[in-house]
């Protein structure tokens, strides 16, 4: 083999390393795998059933806004595999978020995914903060695009007078959300309030304030 030919060979099996690196989920083995979200039989992902049809590759959940009468003002509604079961092996899912005047979409990270929004309506203060904590915020307003990096945390919050709503597009079959405070502040079994005070040096009466508004 010529020089030449070594370092494409070597490109090749790059890209191919790389390619396997980051993307989300795992590859697909067959046309389609309808998940049998009723099987109790444990794998990476769900088993697929049988019968099979359009309406498992449908969902009309996203069409209406959701209410956002609840503590932060911001509802997310999933259009996961838990919804379409069709989506199973298939790697990618959606949302849709509406928030109230002042809502917020609490700081929170997606471990399985990068995740794109597009602005229904409204106009929102958007960010996502690096492993190195840089903050990377923008406002953005109807039929703009945003895109926060898999398994950093991020969040939204509509400073407006009017209802806004964007959908999210997910680069997996099942994100997975963590919020930032519910995690530390709201777990079961509770994480010991020595943790807490310690990590954001203050008092145990401080810790226990936050931890009542989430229980
Ligand atoms: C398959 O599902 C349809 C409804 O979705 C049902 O009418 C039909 O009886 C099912 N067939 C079998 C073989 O289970
Ligand atoms: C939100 O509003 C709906 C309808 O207006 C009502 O049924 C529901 O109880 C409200 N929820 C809360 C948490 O206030």
């Amino acid at each position: 083999m010529a020089n030449s030919d070594y370092g494409l060979v070597i490109g090749m099996m790059m890209a191919f390393f790389l390619a396997s690196f980051v993307s989300a989920d795992p590859e697909l083995l067959q046309d389609v795998c309808v998940a049998d979200l009723a099987s109790g039989v444990k794998l990476n992902g769900f088993t697929c059933k049988s019968n099979i049809s359009a309406d498992d590759f449908f969902f009309a959940g996203l069409a209406k806004p959701a209410l956002t009468n609840n503590t932060f003002g911001a509802t997310v509604t999933p259009a996961s595999v838990q919804q379409i079961t069709g989506l199973n092996t298939l790697g990618v899912s959606m949302a849709r978020i509406d928030y109230a005047p002042g809502g917020l979409n609490p700081p929170h990270t997606h471990p399985r995914a990068t995740e794109i929004v597009f602005v229904l309506e409204g106009e929102l203060d958007v960010g996502f903060i690096t492993t190195d904590n840089k903050l990377f915020s923008k406002t953005i307003k109807t039929g703009e695009i945003f895109t926060f990096p898999r398994g950093l945390l991020h969040f939204q919050m509509n400073k407006g007078k009017v209802p806004a709503a964007v959908i999210a597009g997910f680069n997996s079959q099942l994100p997975g959300t963590q919020r930032a405070a519910n995690a530390l502040f709201a777990s079961s079994p509770t994480v010991e309030d020595a943790v807490l005070t310690k990590t954001f040096q203050v008092g145990t009466k401080e810790v226990e304030k936050i931890k009542s508004r989430f229980a």
